[in-house]
């Protein structure tokens, strides 16, 4: 098991992708902390499925960009563990408008989700770290954020912003054991993409190599990766799980 006794928190835990990463991480022997937002039936559901199957996980409902409510959450982790190992900033939101239509809230609220909330995650989760000369922490962006997509503007800039802490802090922290990388899906199958008119969907598939959409599962994989010994040359990465994004 790569992830025997680590302990790791992954927000947007409800979500599409955060439930695969749960799983993944938990499969590796992680005990796991997940942070959701709104929607506790599901957090219950997979918690009860987890822990049928004997894996140790547990659900804080709150928002990430929440100080006092992240704090709290860091601390009761601390407490009831005394170690945080990985941190996989998942949670993420899309308000789509180009910039002339763009309300000022949907700019607020995707920066507040997507950029604040990986960025209070993570000063309240580092000195933990820090302590014990360990981490690893995942950013997950999106291509989105490095190659622009029409009408994302604010959630390119959002997870744009997040490339760069990602960077930062990889060259602050790496030499105290404390490894920042990212991955950047393409177009996962998930909730987030429901909304997506089908001829944008396959305008989308068209564009890459693989002519499909991505698996939760496959994004979760590279998590696990970037999580693990596996990668303990890689620092300062962005891995696109795209399936070969052409434009
Ligand atoms: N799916 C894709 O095609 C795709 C592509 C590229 C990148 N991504 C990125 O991958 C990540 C996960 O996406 P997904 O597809 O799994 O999305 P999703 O199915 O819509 O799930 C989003 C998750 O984020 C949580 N969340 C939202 N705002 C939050 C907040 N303020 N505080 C705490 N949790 C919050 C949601 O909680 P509740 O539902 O409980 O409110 C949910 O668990 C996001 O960062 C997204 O930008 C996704």
């Amino acid at each position: 098991m790569l992830l025997k006794g680590k302990v790791a928190i992954v927000t947007g835990a409800t979500g599409g992708l955060g439930k695969a990463i749960i799983h993944k991480l938990c499969k590796e022997g992680a005990r796991v902390i997940g942070i959701y937002r709104s929607q506790s039936l599901s957090a219950e559901k997979l918690q009860a499925v987890l822990a049928e199957s004997g894996f140790e996980v547990s659900f804080y409902k709150g928002s990430v960009y929440d100080e006092v409510f992240v704090a709290n959450t860091v601390n009761k982790i601390i407490e009831k563990y005394n170690r945080i190992d990985i941190l996989v900033n998942n949670a993420g939101i899309t308000r789509d408008a180009f910039l002339p239509q763009m309300a000022s809230k949907d700019w607020k609220d995707v920066f507040e989700t997507n950029f604040e909330g990986a960025y209070i995650c993570t000063r309240e989760v580092l000195p933990h770290m820090l302590k014990r000369e360990f981490g690893r922490v995942i950013n997950i962006i999106s291509i989105s954020g490095i190659i622009g997509k029409e009408a994302q503007t604010n959630y390119c800039a959002s997870k744009g912003a997040v490339i760069g802490l990602t960077r930062l802090l990889s060259r602050k922290y790496s030499q105290k054991g404390i490894y920042f990388n990212a991955i950047a899906p393409g177009l996962i199958e998930t909730d987030m993409i429901d909304h997506l008119p089908d001829n944008k969907r396959t305008g989308i598939i068209n564009s890459t190599n693989l002519k499909r959409v991505g698996k939760a599962e496959e994004v979760a994989g590279a998590v696990l990766f970037l999580s693990s010994s596996l990668s303990d040359y890689c620092n300062n990465t962005i891995l696109t799980i795209d399936g070969g994004m052409l434009r």
